[in-house]
């Protein structure tokens, strides 16, 4: 594997699935794979799961690790051609992205959208760049469209928890143990929810594209929703073949899994409104995800990729619940990431 972006970068689903779970039987299987070989993690935002998931990942594989914080310590780069470099902008990432790549095997690089321009965003501008010019297997660890280690955590979880009859009491936070009776093929909802600031596509794009996969790609199957205000449609380059219900609580009624998660306007009713948030998100409120959806539901776990704002996108109850699967789901990136990474050190 060269570069890991889509779904499709992963090939067979249940063959990714089962060497998942292989690896998680033994994280160490494959310590010896990555002797003298170095992954360097270039993140131009924040991050938490991201960057200790991905070094947990490249560490399990014996790989050395190198993380760079751009906007800390290193030169401000300059990431447009043609321009005259007289600003505080002091390297061209022209010339920083082929230096990185003589210093390791694998680039792993996170960029957020930058919401100047959707063109520039949708053709992954800087991405693109690191896979043109590092002479390196690059992964994508969250870039303006998507975020892939994610996805495939989120598909683990599922697979994991889709057959589960019993719900155990929440470790951190208690409640009562239920019984839920399990559908044969899974309803999974992606549930916009309302947020103060303009969130990139990145996690919804992913999501959509890998369990659009699954619905046919892994054994048994899944039926996936897609439910939000109207004007927040996803790109058809990723959600191509979901269903899309308006009505947040038609769309609940029945699932097994909610996926809960804000994103910005993506521009493809009306491309002027590109990463925007439409209108006061205070008019919103009733789209948080609460007890009262989630009382439609087939005992529905919860999940969300985190960091997420209480309150705003889920209440306390519901991320309290015995149902709340996102701390697993943190859990199952370092997974995500093993296997990742292990599959781009045997085609090195
Ligand atoms: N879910 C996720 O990617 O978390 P971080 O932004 O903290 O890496």
């Amino acid at each position: 594997m060269k570069v890991f972006q889509h779904v499709s970068d992963i090939g067979n689903l249940q063959q990714a699935l089962a060497e998942a779970m292989e690896i998680k039987a033994d994280r160490y299987k494959y310590q010896s794979l990555g002797k003298n070989k170095t992954a360097m993690l270039i993140f131009f935002n924040n991050s938490l799961r991201t960057r200790l998931s991905t070094q947990k990942a490249a560490m399990n594989l014996g790989m050395n690790v190198i993380v760079l914080d751009v906007n800390q310590g290193a030169w401000k780069l300059e990431t447009e051609r043609g321009v005259i470099m007289e600003s505080d902008k002091s390297e061209h990432l022209l010339e920083a992205i082929p230096v990185m790549g003589c210093y390791c095997d694998l680039i792993g690089v996170r960029s957020f959208a930058r919401f100047e321009s959707r063109k520039d965003d949708y053709e992954e501008q800087i991405l693109n760049q690191f896979i043109k010019y590092s002479g390196r297997p690059v992964f994508f660890m969250e870039s303006a469209t998507v975020h892939p280690l994610q996805a495939f955590a989120d598909l683990i979880t599922i697979e994991e928890y889709k057959n589960r009859t019993k719900v155990e009491p929440n470790p951190l936070f208690g409640g009562e143990a239920i019984t839920r009776v399990p559908n044969k093929r899974p309803k999974v909802v992606l549930s916009w929810a309302p947020h103060p600031k303009a969130l990139p596509q990145a996690v919804p794009n992913s999501f959509a594209e890998w369990m659009i996969a699954a619905q046919t790609g892994i054994e048994g199957g899944l039926d996936f929703v897609i439910t939000h205000p109207e004007g927040y449609e996803l790109d058809p380059q990723f959600v191509a073949g979901a269903k899309v219900e308006y009505d947040q609580m038609k769309a609940f009624e029945g699932a097994d899994f909610i996926y809960a998660k804000n994103w910005s306007c993506p521009g493809v009713t009306r491309p002027a409104d590109y990463g925007k948030v439409l209108g006061d998100y205070h008019d919103f409120s009733e789209w948080t995800v609460g007890a009262r959806q989630m009382a439609v539901t087939n005992n529905a776990y919860f999940m969300h990729c985190l960091p997420v704002r209480r309150n705003m996108i889920v209440t306390d109850d519901v991320i309290e619940a015995p149902t709340s699967i996102v701390i697993p789901e943190a859990a199952n990136r370092e997974i995500s990431a093993t296997v990742v990474l292990k599959r781009m050190l045997q085609s090195l």
